[in-house]
């Protein structure tokens, strides 16, 4: 590049840091981006050539400044202009009601208030502080009084804008708002650090508070930390808004960011929707909240409500139930599974966690048991989050009492006592039973009948267990032996159910060669892997007959997974079942056209967010039919990512990448052909 005279310079750098500014306000604050990615790396490339040749001219604000400066000594103390409050906490309904009521009665008022509902945020307060429309400072929450200046870190968080967007925002303007490192980020985080052999962070909040307190600003700028506001501190120079909802409307019209879950609610009752309606939305957010904030929103009200000591009156908390709990780790005992593998299962006195009581939490295995020094008498923490299996984290090990004892893995398999094996190298232990063992067999029946093999509706686990105990099955091809008068014999089953479980059964006989293969249970043959051999081998008889150079060919199957292939289908009893099965009437379409030439063949799509008119499994269902490869996860060789409503980390992976994304209308299109 030629060079450009210093004055020419100095305005070109000028509307290039304005251009870029502009595009991350489109990106991080509206959420649409303007222009691809590669524009504005291209924009962003330009301006770092141009402060290259006048270095003068690179100012601590410009866009190119976010990869952080030089590291601190230490932080500097930042008195608060005005005091950064905490909130009050609400951890049932009656305690909403409360608070709802204590300002009806201060303010003498009747009828609904109207309150504005946020996400409690898990992750760590900050304050910006912008004069004439720049930020000045940052500082953290410390006492509510002094803070610490982390100027220089926030300048690394993308989503904080460096200037303000606009000419209407106050000459003085301190906002509020919270820093967190979203799940997926944590979770890269925490596989970074592991690779480097140094500590994990036990939550993302941890690692957003110390990634903020980082005294390299250059580490702070390689953590994806993120900003959404929630309040204001001082507004100088300019008229602001009678409500908080509206006073956040205009902080994002200045270009600072703020969480689009803000609604504003009616009542007590409003309050308390939006609560159920967080809780069941909280998983699918891609960052974590522990509760939700109620505040009231005309600004009149909240002044006339005024403080205690240090809590505004006019809002609360409303928290979850606690996800992680203290308890006493009672005894140990170890599931089999359908592969025969040995889980250890802690058996615990009783604990609340999570809004459920939980008396069993799995250890995962061996290796996890012995990293986590975990032994029997520890009190130990729990963790039960969403619908995920409640599990023990660690043990605190000050509170070890001295007869504490050892968890060993058993020499015998408890179910049917044949012999314990554990191969060199493999975490996992496993009875040799096979077949013979009663818990392996109920497993893989559970797993044929699930609803993603053969999906045999109304055998649910308990059913299993009980039919397989009192030996009316033993293996899968016997459901199909199954009568309406034995079942209607069986304990809590009636003749009703007994044959709408016969019906489910016919049904379930018309299948695909997919859903079969994934069906008999074989290891490390989950449904993608079906998916391709039934793809790649078009029929039963050719997946039988490959050998494992052959099985190899099919994408995703390496040569473990051929072995365990080729194998099972050399066990005479395995086709023994298949050929009953069969004999049962048990059929798919053979006829289904080869993948090459189904018109989506050769093509691999992730889907995301929530689609209106199908479910996630449906799309993907009909993607394969037309001969598309559906993955989890998004890479660069992704054809296509279709995005559905509150669409997270994948769809900014793939604008990241420069993936294709698609909406749901596209997806029709696609499905269409
Ligand atoms: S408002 C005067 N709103 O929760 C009100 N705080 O327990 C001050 N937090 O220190 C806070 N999300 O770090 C407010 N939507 C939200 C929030 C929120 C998370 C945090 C914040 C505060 C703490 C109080």
């Amino acid at each position: 590049m030629s060079k450009l005279d210093k004055k020419k310079a100095q305005a070109k750098i000028k509307q290039l840091r304005e251009a870029i500014e502009f595009h991350n306000y489109r990106y991080y604050v509206l959420d649409d981006p303007e222009v691809p990615d590669a524009e504005y790396d291209r924009l962003m490339r330009e301006l770092q050539a141009l402060e290259a040749q006048y270095p003068e001219l690179v100012t601590p604000d410009s866009p190119t400044q976010r990869v952080g400066g030089e590291p601190l000594e230490g932080f500097e103390e930042v008195q608060h202009l005005v005091p950064m409050l905490s909130l009050e906490n609400a951890f049932d309904e009656a305690e909403v009601q409360a608070f709802d009521k204590r300002i009806h009665d201060r303010l003498k008022m009747d009828g609904d208030i109207e309150y504005v509902a946020e996400p409690k945020l898990d992750g760590l307060a900050i304050s910006l502080l912008y004069e004439a429309g720049k930020l000045v400072r940052a500082a953290t929450r410390g006492d509510g009084r002094v803070g610490e200046n982390v100027t220089q870190n926030a300048r690394t968080i993308r989503s904080i804008p460096l200037h303000l967007q606009g000419k209407d925002f106050p000459q003085r303007l301190e906002v509020r708002g919270e820093v967190y490192l979203p799940k997926a980020g944590f979770i890269k985080l925490n596989q970074a650090q592991e690779k480097k052999g140094e500590k994990l962070f036990a939550n993302p909040r941890n690692a957003a508070a110390g990634s903020l307190r980082q005294l390299d600003p250059k580490i702070t700028a390689t953590r994806p930390l993120e900003m959404y506001c929630y309040s204001l501190g001082l507004a100088e120079g300019a008229a602001l808004p009678d409500t908080h909802f509206k006073i956040l409307q205009k902080l994002k019209q200045w270009g600072l960011r703020v969480s689009p879950e803000i609604k504003s609610v009616n009542g007590v009752a409003g309050c308390l929707e939006y609560f159920a309606m967080m809780e069941n939305k909280r998983e699918q957010l891609p960052y974590e909240i522990d509760g939700v904030v109620f505040k009231v929103n005309q600004i009149a009200l909240q002044e006339k409500l005024g403080f205690v000591s240090r809590a505004p009156r006019w809002a609360i908390a409303h928290k979850f139930p606690a996800e992680e709990a203290v308890t006493k780790l009672l005894a140990v005992d170890f599931q089999v599974g359908r592969t025969g593998a040995l889980t250890p299962v802690a058996r615990l006195e009783p604990v609340f966690v999570g809004g459920a009581t939980v008396s069993n939490a799995t250890l995962h295995n061996m290796d996890e048991i012995k990293r986590k020094d975990i032994q029997i008498g520890d009190t130990v923490i729990i963790r039960r989050a969403g619908d995920v299996i409640p599990e023990v984290v660690s043990a605190i090990p000050s509170k070890r009492p001295k007869n504490a004892q050892q968890i060993k893995l058993p020499g015998r398999c408890p179910v049917c006592n044949s012999e314990v094996v554990q191969l060199e190298g493999e975490a996992i232990a496993r009875c040799s039973g096979g077949l013979y063992c009663p818990a392996q067999r109920k497993e893989a029946i559970k797993h044929f009948a699930s609803r993603k093999a053969m999906d045999i509706e109304g055998l649910g686990d308990k059913l299993v267990d009980q039919l397989v105990e009192i030996g009316l099955i033993e293996h899968v091809d016997d459901l199909y032996k199954l009568n309406v008068k034995q079942l209607a014999e069986l304990e809590r089953m009636g003749e009703k159910s007994a044959e709408n479980l016969i019906a489910a059964l016919e049904k379930s006989k018309q299948t695909t060669l997919a859903k079969f293969i994934y069906a008999l249970g074989i290891r490390e043959v989950g449904e993608a892997t079906a998916e391709a051999l039934a793809m790649h081998f078009h029929s039963l008889e050719n997946i039988m007959q490959a050998n494992e150079e052959a099985l190899i060919e099919v994408p995703d199957v390496g040569p473990i997974v051929a072995g365990h292939i080729y194998s099972f289908f050399r066990q005479p009893h395995n086709l023994e079942v298949i050929k009953s099965l069969q004999q049962a009437g048990i059929h798919w379409d053979e006829s289904e056209k080869p993948a090459g030439d189904l018109p989506l063949a050769g093509n691999t799509y992730v889907l995301t967010g929530t689609l209106e008119s199908m479910s996630r499994d449906q799309a993907k269902e009909k993607l394969q039919k037309l001969g598309a490869k559906v993955t989890g996860s998004v890479s660069s060789k992704t054809t296509a990512v279709i995005a559905g409503e509150k669409a997270g980390s994948k769809l900014t992976k793939a604008e990241k990448l420069g993936v294709t994304v698609l909406d749901e209308t596209a997806l029709m299109r696609l499905l269409k052909q």
